[in-house]
């Protein structure tokens, strides 16, 4: 029995030695394999000036996040709903700015200049303003649409938060609450603030921000092709209960060449990429209310009020909100978040104005350098506004 027995074991203590040189010798071919296959090719997607011209097809992988409790696919075989961060950084190019998550009053992008672009108006203008990534995007952006025959304007790139009070404001006493909650933002919650958003139109539609222009060809190009230059339409059609807006063809906002792609493809507006669900207990129009209700004081008349030490200025300033001059300031009408369509155009100066100037200098326009001219319409463009 015991000579049986001593060769079985020396024969089994082979064989488990064998099965394991085996299985080390697996596992090491498999590092050849890296784990971290699919990142590399998620990276090489990622665009670049030398992939570019491959966008049509361009996959934009996201980063990877954490998810909720698990990292399965449901049965429709869509993500899960993911944990993605909000960015609610005011510098990043990526922020979301919305009705809810406003920006500091006092944030001033870095780095705001003026894009090489053409503009309705001829003389420096804060509006002309975008942070440097966005301007070298929109330059970009409309140098191809030139390049493809559509002349492209800038009208409203960067406003500060006290601008924007003035156009919300003006907006409410000439357009009403319904009007504006539909296409213009309170003060602090408008992407104009971060620098990276514009307003965009064309000759055809005299350099109105209507929602004609969807219909222009440049409108159409730009639709098509912002997303290539790292720009997004912003508020799309039929998305007023995502966004918050009525549809903005005309309003582009940079957010780099990578999201602007994956959420062109994706068909995403930013509030469905980050997930944002309304805070529970946030309500826009209480916390905006003393604005959305603003009444201009009605006429500064001069009867004197019935004190008993009258002073000899009777103008005294009974609310804290802006100068309520009986005539509010009259914003640009390029400012303006949306015109009526049945709005005949008061003067067609501005226009003439523009061509002239531009067959002047004899300029290809996209590079049209806006310092070399003198502001001889900046009053009329000031004047010829409605909102
Ligand atoms: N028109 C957009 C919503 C803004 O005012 O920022
Ligand atoms: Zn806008």
């Amino acid at each position: 029995m015991k000579k049986v027995k001593i060769p079985l074991i020396i024969y089994l203590l082979a064989a488990l030695s064998i099965t394991g040189i085996v299985v080390f010798w697996k596992s090491s071919r498999n590092k050849d394999k890296p784990v971290y296959a699919d990142r590399s090719r998620a990276s090489a997607s990622v665009s670049t000036d030398a992939n570019k011209n491959d966008s049509d097809n361009y996959t934009y992988i996201p980063p990877t996040y954490e998810y909720d409790n698990n990292n399965e696919y449901n049965e429709e075989g869509q993500m899960p709903d993911t944990t993605r961060e909000i960015d609610l950084d005011p510098n990043s190019i990526t922020v979301f700015v919305n009705q809810e998550h406003s920006l500091p009053k006092d944030f001033v992008p870095e780095n705001l200049v003026i894009p090489a672009i053409p503009f309705d108006i001829i003389s420096y203008s804060e509006r002309k303003l975008l942070r440097l990534e966005a301007a070298q995007a929109i330059e970009k952006l409309f140098s191809a649409a030139l390049k493809e025959g559509y002349s492209l304007y800038g009208i409203s790139g960067y406003r500060s938060y006290d601008r924007q009070k003035e156009i919300f404001l003006d907006n409410i006493v000439k357009k009403g609450k319904e009007h504006t909650l539909k296409y213009s933002a309170a003060p602090g919650t408008s992407e104009h603030q971060t620098g990276l958003a514009m307003d965009v139109s064309s000759k055809s539609v005299n350099f109105k921000l209507v929602p004609e222009f969807a219909k222009t060809a440049e409108g159409k190009w730009l639709a098509k092709h912002a997303h290539e230059y790292g720009f997004i339409i912003r508020y799309p059609k039929d998305h007023y209960e995502i966004t918050g807006y009525a549809y903005e063809p005309w309003h582009i906002r940079y957010v780099g060449e990578d999201l602007a792609n994956y959420l062109y493809t994706n068909k995403l507006t930013l509030e469905e990429y980050y997930n944002y669900k309304p805070s529970d207990g946030f309500d826009y129009e209480k916390k905006y209310a003393d604005l959305i209700n603003y009444k201009p004081t009605p006429t500064p008349t001069p009867t004197p009020k019935p004190t008993p030490s009258p002073t000899p200025t009777p103008t005294p300033t009974p609310t804290p909100t802006p100068t309520p001059t009986p005539t509010p300031t009259p914003i640009p009408e390029d400012e303006i978040d949306v015109e009526d369509p049945s709005r005949e155009l008061d003067n067609e100066d501005l226009e003439n104005n523009h061509e002239e100037i531009l067959d002047n200098e004899n300029m290809d326009p996209v590079f049209y350098n806006n310092d070399m001219n003198m502001d001889i319409n900046q009053e009329l463009s000031n004047t010829n506004s409605i909102e």
